[in-house]
């Protein structure tokens, strides 16, 4: 039954009841937030191209917090494996509360560098990926209360990102359809996205093509002086899953230590 919100709710940011999907969730953001959610009362679908690793942080939350968890092995470029991941949801939660589209990657592609062919399969797996898993979840979550699609954006996709010209794009689409998906979903779901500053994933990042003193750069040069954990991130998608967040939509939630917030005054260093 949907909640008065005129009456104080005894556990605002509780997820009990909910089954949500994870997307990437064997990597460091989306194995953070399966932790998270599941400790605030959610069973999770840890999805991954890894199973290796979808099980491992199935096994590790289930352990933890006592919630029902299903590892699925799911390439989010694939419609059919995306069918198959509902599928599975359905068949052992009966229902789907939320989607977590998290799946994401990006590398060192400089403007003017990069080939019609990389600039699709980016486009793919950052954007259209997600577009689609919404579509298939979309009827299953209009069936619930307070149902949501979240989705793993980036402070690149909202900055001209000229090194990253492969992945910003990709990430400034699909913070744009964030908020396309939000004005046709409602009032039964909402959708919103985070836009993430560099968080601490370990070898990822390093992959990327950053070294470890242009990340100390980059660290020093936010306002809260640090990186972000993957429980920084994971937080605010408890909060914007919760009913807390009943009366949230579309919105651009920036989870970044103050990245984005630089001195419009040039200092003389
Ligand atoms: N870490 C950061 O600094 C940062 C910053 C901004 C945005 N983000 C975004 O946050 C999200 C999570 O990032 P992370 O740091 O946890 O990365 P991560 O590399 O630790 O995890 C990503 C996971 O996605 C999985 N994956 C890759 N391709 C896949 C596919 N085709 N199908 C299914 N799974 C696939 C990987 O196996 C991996 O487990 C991504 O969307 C990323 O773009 C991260």
């Amino acid at each position: 039954m949907a909640h008065d919100p005129y009456q104080i709710l005894a556990h605002p940011f509780s997820l009990e009841g909910y089954a949500v999907i994870i997307t990437g969730a064997g990597g460091a953001i989306g194995g953070a937030t399966a932790h998270v959610l599941a400790q605030a009362g959610a069973n999770v679908v840890v999805s991954d191209l890894n199973l290796e690793n979808a099980e491992k942080v199935a096994a590790a939350v289930q352990k933890a917090t006592g919630r029902e968890t299903l590892a699925v092995r799911t390439d989010v470029t694939s419609e059919t494996e995306q069918q198959a991941l509902v599928d599975a949801t359905l068949k052992k939660f009966g229902k789907i509360t939320a989607l977590i589209n998290n799946v994401g990657w990006g590398e060192y592609t400089p403007l003017w560098d990069v080939s019609m062919d990389y600039m699709m399969k980016s486009y793919l797996l950052n954007t259209v990926s997600a577009y689609n898993l919404s579509k298939l979840c979309m009827p299953h979550l209009k069936k619930q209360e307070n149902a949501s699609i979240t989705i793993s954006g980036s402070a690149v996709g909202s900055t001209p990102s000229p090194e990253f010209i492969s992945y910003s794009n990709a990430k400034a689409a699909l913070l744009h359809m964030s908020k396309s998906i939000a004005m046709l979903s409602g009032p039964e779901v909402r959708c919103n996205a985070i836009v993430i500053g560099s968080v601490d994933n370990g070898e990822a990042t390093l992959k990327a093509g950053y070294d470890e003193a242009m990340l100390k750069r980059l660290a020093d040069a936010f306002v809260l002086k640090r990186r972000g954990t993957p429980f920084d991130i994971a937080y605010a998608f408890n909060y914007l899953l919760s009913p807390a967040a009943a009366w949230v939509t579309g919105i651009h939630l920036h989870v970044d230590g103050g990245g984005s917030y630089k001195s419009k005054m040039p200092t003389a260093d």
